[in-house]
């Protein structure tokens, strides 16, 4: 099968050398990417910024921004089998980016930002149809009971799977090499998994990815 995964934040540009962002540090995309990889899938990996190497055998794509991490996501998509959205998007970007370093002195204290485009919602609406034949896998950070926004997510967004996250939970989180997360499918029902390493939640997402689209697409051959 074919995963497409994201991974990373993005980063959203004032100038040249000041952005909006977020402390992701692409663990969790990269072991997703990794996991599949191992499983003997075939693996495109879209990264924003991070500090990581591609695991071997996927083929990663580096993006800086959440406009062009849409673009690579709808490039790749066509040819993808299940897509895995671990990247954590900005919501926002500066309304305007400088394409000289802005001095201090013509900076205003108030930057004015406009929205993003929604990646997931985008995927959906692009897809048409064709959405049925694949599986697509969301997450939710929060901070705080995650499930009851994931599966608000779930919905809003129409996908097979969120994994939801209290990414201010001991053990979990940016940066940790653990996490504590629960699936949570459309339906609002939520398998609570306990404390593990991002590689083994990775090896399950990948698990859990694989049966839903062996289940669907041999029910609809049938
Ligand atoms: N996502 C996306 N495009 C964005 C923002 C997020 O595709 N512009 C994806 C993320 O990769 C993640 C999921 O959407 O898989 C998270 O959904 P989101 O709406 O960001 O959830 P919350 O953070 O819970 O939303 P809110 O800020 O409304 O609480």
């Amino acid at each position: 099968m074919r995963f497409l995964v994201t991974a990373g934040p993005t980063r959203e540009h004032i100038d040249p050398v000041r952005f909006l962002s977020n402390p992701s540090t692409g663990k969790m995309g990269f072991a997703v990417a990794r996991a599949a990889a191992k499983a003997g899938h075939e693996v495109v990996l879209v990264s924003g910024p991070v500090a990581l190497d591609a695991p071997r055998g996927v083929r990663r794509v580096d993006v800086v921004s959440a406009r062009d991490m849409l673009a690579a996501v709808l490039d790749e998509l066509p040819k993808a089998d299940v897509l895995v959205m671990t990247a954590a998007v900005a919501d926002w970007r500066p309304a305007r980016t400088a394409a000289k370093k802005l001095k201090k002195s013509e900076m205003k204290p108030v930057i004015e930002l406009v929205r993003n485009p929604d990646i997931l919602r985008t995927v959906r609406k692009s897809l048409g149809a064709s959405r049925a034949e694949k599986v697509i896998v969301g997450f939710a950070a929060e901070t705080g009971e995650p499930t009851a926004e994931a599966a608000r997510t779930c919905r809003e967004k129409g996908l097979d799977l969120v994994v939801a996250n209290d990414v201010t939970a001991k053990g979990a989180g940016f940066g940790t090499d653990t996490n504590v997360a629960s699936f949570v499918s459309p339906d609002g029902s939520v398998e609570r998994l306990p404390l593990m390493s991002k590689d083994a939640l990775a090896a399950r997402i990948v698990k859990r990815a694989v049966l839903w689209y062996t289940c669907r697409n041999t029910n609809s051959g049938t």
